[in-house]
């Protein structure tokens, strides 16, 4: 018996098997969930299509979060194919590469609203365009960088304030879907290795640091991820809502970093 048997969940952010939305769609996959996929857009469908036969997910659409006609589309498919939903995820990021590679006070006004737009107006878009098909007592999840947003994480810039009014969205989305018992929550995870990743200047250092100064001594997987995703989409979290949890090896809770550890810890 799965977790999330009988379940039908939606996963936003699929672009390759390096996705973070890859380990949460392998992990609802196991858990029993009947799951469907939304990618960006045509140039990754070649990566997405294969997958989604891997787990045998007839519903695969592509939906660009930018264009509202797009979502309605989406949500119009999705109510014709699945009836109702009980889980959405939004793994979905985007900043320019000049926009995480200089100061943060060089930030455009264009590439501001961009990785707003993408990256947070989305989620608010995608969870009103579902909530009409979504069932009492649901799952309403995404993907943030805690460390990056209530702290500074160098060259994540706008993506760091992006992830803060994010985390703030879930929070406000929380109170409105709350009298329907559907929880609205962020997982924060550590650093890991996906094309989003790649655009952030000096993330291999961050990688590295990450892994060395963690609590726990050790770099997160996609699967990692997967597993606290099922937690927060099953009914074992029903009375969790607003909240963000780390999936990080503890690397926030560290205030000040020791370049060598004591060694009787070790
Ligand atoms: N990789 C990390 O270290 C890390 C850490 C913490 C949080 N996150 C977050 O996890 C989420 C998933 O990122 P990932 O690391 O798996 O990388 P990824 O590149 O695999 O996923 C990002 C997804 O955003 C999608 N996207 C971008 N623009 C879009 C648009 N206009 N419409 C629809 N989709 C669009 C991309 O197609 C891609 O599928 C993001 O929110 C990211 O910020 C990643």
């Amino acid at each position: 018996m799965g977790l999330l048997d009988g379940k039908n969940a939606l996963v936003f952010g699929l672009a390759n098997d390096k996705s973070i939305a890859w380990g949460i769609t392998q992990a609802f996959h196991r858990e029993g969930a009947n799951i469907g996929i939304s990618y960006a857009g045509e140039a990754l469908e070649r990566r997405v299509k294969p997958l989604a036969e891997k787990i045998g997910c007839k519903w695969v659409e592509e939906c660009d979060v930018t264009k509202d006609e797009h979502i309605a589309a989406t949500a119009e498919s999705a109510a014709k194919h699945f009836g109702k939903i009980d889980i959405l995820v939004h793994s979905i990021a985007f900043a320019g590469r000049d926009e995480l590679s200089k100061p943060y006070h060089q930030t455009s006004r264009e590439g501001f609203k961009n990785a707003m737009d993408i990256s947070v107006f989305s989620f608010v878009a995608l969870t009103n365009a579902f909530l009409p098909i979504m069932n009492d007592g649901g799952s309403v999840m995404c993907l943030t960088y805690g460390s990056g947003a209530v702290k500074v994480a160098p060259h994540y810039n706008v993506m760091g304030v992006a992830k803060a009014a994010l985390e703030s969205s879930t929070r406000y989305l929380a109170y409105d879907l709350g009298p329907r018992k559907i929880r609205v929550n962020a997982i924060s995870a550590g650093a890991i290795r996906t094309l989003a990743a790649a655009g952030v200047g000096g993330f291999r250092d961050m990688y590295k640091h990450f892994a060395e100064m963690s609590p726990m001594q050790e770099n997160v997987t996609i699967d990692d991820v997967g597993d606290a995703a099922v937690f927060l989409a099953s009914d074992l979290s029903k009375r969790i809502t607003g909240e963000v949890l780390y999936v990080d090896s503890g690397f926030n809770i560290m205030g000040v970093q020791m370049v060598k550890r004591d060694e009787k810890s070790e």
